[in-house]
C-alpha cells in the first residue's frame, strides 16, 4: 500500500506515540493482528488501553487484510479496563 504523504505524522496512538506509517510498515512485515502489534509497537497498551486507538488499528488491519472490520479480532484484554488507582485495589482486600 503506499503512502498517502500524511502517514508518518499521523499519530493513530496518542498514548504510545505511534504513526500510521509504523503500524502499515509492520502490516507490510506481517504482523496482521491487533496483539501482534501490541507486542511489537505497544500500542493499545498507553495508559488509555486502546480506547483512543483500537478501532483505528482495526480499520487499518481490515483494509490491509481485505476483510470486513467485524472479522478483525479486537485483541487480548486484561483488566483493569479503565485505569484505576493502585491503592484501590489494595483497600479491596481479600474481596
Ligand atoms: S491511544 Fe493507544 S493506548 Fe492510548
Amino acid at each position: 500500500m503506499g503512502s498517502d504523504g500524511y502517514e508518518n505524522v499521523t499519530v493513530i496512538c496518542r498514548c504510545e506515540e505511534i504513526t500510521l506509517g509504523e503500524i502499515r510498515e509492520w502490516l507490510d512485515r506481517g504482523y496482521d493482528t491487533v496483539d501482534e502489534l501490541k507486542r511489537i509497537l505497544r500500542v493499545g497498551m498507553g495508559p488509555c488501553q486502546g480506547r483512543g486507538c483500537q478501532d483505528i488499528i482495526m480499520r487499518e488491519i481490515s483494509r490491509r487484510r481485505g476483510i470486513p472490520i467485524d472479522q478483525v479480532e479486537s485483541g487480548t484484554a486484561r483488566p483493569p479496563g479503565k485505569p484505576i488507582k493502585t491503592g484501590l485495589l489494595a483497600d479491596m482486600g481479600d474481596e
